[in-house]
């Protein structure tokens, strides 16, 4: 086999032109794709954001990812050996492979907290999946203040309805829910028997109602051939009942949410079930790392993907078959300038990095145990391609869903945690099906990324320092567990939903997350952009795109040499604070 020798300190190779391609997409389909790409699409309004992250993953991601893969594979070296072979001696560059390694490390801390909940929460829809979801709901609802099996609902519902022919009630709810509407009807009252008794013109609002109230009751005397007397009092019962609805609906939200706190229970806002299954996922990664290059990341990427592929298929057919699909594609696809956060453009390109898996060497790694010769312009599009139709599948699975069970789209990283659980608890004994199929997904998609972060900063072990593989792959495993502790701590007693909710990075997961997707990796991919663009020997560049067309080699040295690098000036000099995009887009 290629990697015979993978446990000592010779290189690695893949098996075949697929098993690259398979384990490069694996890379990059990720929690990027399926947790991240859809909460901050859902954050900025949907369409002209994901135009625009097509956009920079055309103009940016895509030059950028051939540029690691060229040095990786011309070089064949990890990235801090891949400079200096290249340059044929010493050289700064080699900077560029250290940034590398230090940000896999970083992103491989906390994003195995992120997978380790998707673990989690995929055992715990195994589990309550063979058990009605009633009998769940019921034996945790003790600790809830609020009934909460669909018998108790269903009772609860019918002696709201009881309630409501209670006038007194009625007219108490009416006024705590719509207090507007009450005023209104009360002056129309007023109005109909031509004693006004305030002066309610002075109101703008009450002004503005009542003629509304006027012509609708008109409307309804008329069509429906009452006396006015009467279509009012009809009018007023219709909006009570509308009142009650309202009610209960409330009621239902708060007895889901007990369900899915039954279901789930608690697992990012505790910190040692997050670091448990930190430390699980970890594991897993480790062995596949420890596997080698071919019979462990390919083998690995070979099962999984297919499988993942499949899974998200089934989603996405399920939610075309959703009432909600028509809302969540003309979200996704329609473009409305209104709804974008200047900021939204800033994200768009710092996640094309993420969702890429570049500005690290990963790409430039995983290019480096390429043997043989392969398009290089080919295979670079099917990689980018792969990951982009999986960011919008995942997409049009979690948006119809949501949209179709009330969910909001803006809910921020708790998209996937916790708006996708409260549509789960709503569907039933068939929703936990569907979380299954989700969760699990979710954690093969983070597996075939986790490995490739690791065997970054492993590759450096094996290749400059002669580490055995198993030995590498196990101590930098552990340490990085280590260090990613305090990222599943982070979240502990609630902190969660405070810190996403404020959308600010305070903690120490969010201040990685940010550390890394906001500088390390734009930084690491100017720096490879500019390195390939211009530092590259032209002899060497010119071997490795042999076979594309002069026409896209010169749109590539186009895109590598100013583009791509002029867009990450923008935006890291906006985060330095030299520049405003904000003023700019006025
Ligand atoms: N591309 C992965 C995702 O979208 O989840 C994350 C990632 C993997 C980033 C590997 C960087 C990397 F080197």
């Amino acid at each position: 086999m290629s990697d015979e020798n993978d446990t000592t300190s010779s290189r690695g190779h893949w098996g075949s032109r697929w098993g690259f391609i398979l384990a490069a997409a694996g890379s990059a389909v990720g929690l990027g794709n399926i947790w991240k790409f859809p909460y901050i699409t859902g954050e900025n309004g949907g369409g002209l954001f994901v135009l625009i992250y097509l956009a920079c993953i055309a103009f940016v991601g895509l030059p950028i990812m051939l540029a690691e893969i060229m040095i990786g594979r011309s070089a064949q070296k990890q990235p801090v050996g891949a400079f200096r072979k290249l340059q044929g001696k010493d050289t700064p560059w080699t900077v560029v492979g250290w940034f590398g390694i230090v940000a896999g490390f970083i992103i491989l801390s906390y994003y195995i907290v992120v997978a380790g909940w998707s673990m989690d929460f995929a055992l715990k829809s195994v589990l309550n999946f063979t058990e009605p979801v009633e009998k769940v709901a019921t034996i945790e609802a003790k600790s809830f203040r609020s009934t909460s099996s669909d018998d108790q609902l269903r009772s609860y519902l019918a002696e709201i309805r009881a309630k409501h022919q209670s006038r007194q009630e009625i007219e108490s709810i009416h006024r705590s829910v719509k207090p507007s509407v009450w005023e209104m009807h009360s002056i129309w009252q007023e109005v109909l028997k031509k004693q006004p008794t305030r002066s309610f013109s002075e109101d703008p609002q009450l002004a503005e109602a009542v003629p509304l109230a006027q012509s609708k009751i008109a409307e309804k005397a008329r069509v429906e051939k009452r006396s006015l007397a009467d279509a009012l009092t009809h009018y007023q019962q219709m909006d009570i009942q509308e009142v009650s609805d309202e009610a209960e609906a409330a009621k239902r939200r708060e007895i889901i949410a007990a369900k899915v706190g039954a279901i789930f229970g608690a697992t990012a806002s505790d910190g040692w079930t997050s670091s448990f299954w930190a430390t699980l996922f970890m594991a897993i990664t480790i062995i596949i790392v420890a596997g080698g290059v071919s019979r462990g990341i390919e083998r690995a990427c070979k099962i999984l993907m297919p499988l993942l592929i499949a899974l998200i298929l089934v989603m996405v057919v399920y939610g075309v078959f959703q009432p909600g699909f028509e809302e969540a594609v003309r979200f996704v696809f329609e473009p409305d300038a209104s709804k974008l956060r200047p900021s939204g453009v800033l994200e768009a390109l710092g996640h094309a990095f993420f969702t890429l898996s570049l500005g690290m060497g990963c790409m430039l790694t995983y290019g480096s145990y390429q043997k043989t010769k392969m398009g290089l312009g080919k295979t670079t599009l099917m990689i980018a391609l792969f990951d982009t139709v999986i960011a919008l599948l995942a997409c049009m699975m979690i948006f119809p869903i949501i949209f179709s069970y009330g969910q909001e789209p803006s809910a921020g990283p708790g998209l996937v945690f916790i708006s996708m659980p409260l549509a789960f608890a709503e569907m039933g004994a068939g929703g936990l099906l569907l979380a299954i199929i989700f969760f699990v997904l979710l954690v093969f998609a983070a597996l075939t990324s986790a490995v490739s972060l690791l065997e970054v900063v492993c590759s450096y072990l094996i290749d400059e320092q002669g580490w055995p593989r198993k030995k590498a792959a196990v101590t930098v495993g552990l340490a990085c567990l280590a260090f990613g502790l305090p990222s599943a701590f982070a979240m502990d007693s609630g902190f969660l939903l405070e810190s996403w909710e404020s959308g600010y990075s305070k903690n120490f997961f969010d201040t990685m997350d940010h550390l890394a997707s906001n500088w390390l990796l734009p930084l690491g991919g100017l720096l490879i952009a500019i390195y390939a663009g211009w530092v590259m020997p032209a002899r060497l560049r010119a071997a490795e795109v042999e076979d594309m067309s002069p026409l896209l080699v010169s749109g590539w040295l186009l895109l590598i040499r100013f583009v791509a690098p002029a867009l990450v000036l923008v935006v890291l000099a906006q985060k330095i604070g030299i520049l405003d995009i904000n003023e700019l887009l006025g």
